[in-house]
């Protein structure tokens, strides 16, 4: 999956809190994913226009997000707004953080650079209940077939039992593939117990995924 053509999965939404955020990497390109405090997810290349501090070490307030080296402001759009170091500036237009499309679907934050891809449709998956994110050690399609081996169809969903997860892939690297994994179904019926089977469950794959490359 490529930002550049389609949506990349890139963070559970439940772990990205109003007012928070945090660096992420596709395919080696560096992102920050945050959260206004409206709650409206966004997604940015992670560095600065100023001296390329990462914007994910910065501050957000409000609907805006300040770098950590120079509070430098930027408006949930990327546009630079406020330099402290000279208040009264109308700050150029030129100096704004190159942003991608961010959606929330299925529990997950995705981003594209492309304005015409269509989010991922999962056919009688409505509510979702989020178990983690985690990261293997592993290529993205290795990855991708170990899970298809275990049954996954081409959308990531998996039955395990009587429940059925949905694993979102988000290469990170040549060697390193995140995963984001939600139950099927509403939080009422899975959040607990299931949730923690299904962490573990995760671990255990990891576990087999990093063996099986070290075996190789
Ligand atoms: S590097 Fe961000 S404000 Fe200076």
């Amino acid at each position: 999956m490529k930002l550049e053509t389609e949506w990349v999965p890139v963070a559970l939404s439940a772990s990205i809190e109003a007012g928070t955020s945090a660096g992420a990497v596709v395919d080696g390109s560096e992102i920050v994913v945050w959260r206004d405090s409206s709650g409206k997810a966004h997604v940015w290349e992670d560095r600065c226009p100023h001296r390329g501090m990462r914007m994910s070490f910065g501050f957000v307030r409000g609907d805006h997000i300040a770098c950590l080296y120079h509070g430098w402001q930027y408006d949930n759009a990327g546009q630079c707004r406020y330099i402290p170091a000279h208040p009264a500036l109308e700050v150029p237009q030129t100096i704004k953080v190159p942003t991608y499309l961010a959606e929330e679907k299925y529990g997950i934050v995705w981003a594209t650079a492309a304005g015409e891809a269509s989010l991922p449709d999962i056919d009688g998956v409505t509510d979702v209940t989020p178990v983690r994110s985690l990261y293997i050690d592993r290529r993205a399609d290795d990855v991708a077939a170990a899970l298809c081996e275990s049954g996954a169809t081409d959308m990531g969903l998996l039955h395990v039992g009587d429940d059925c997860l949905l694993v979102a892939l988000q290469s990170i690297s040549q060697n390193k593939t995140g995963l984001h994994i939600v139950i099927a179904g509403a939080p009422a019926a899975h959040t607990g117990a299931k949730q923690k089977h299904y962490a573990v469950w995760a671990e255990r794959l990891r576990f087999d995924l990093e063996q099986k490359a070290e075996v190789a």
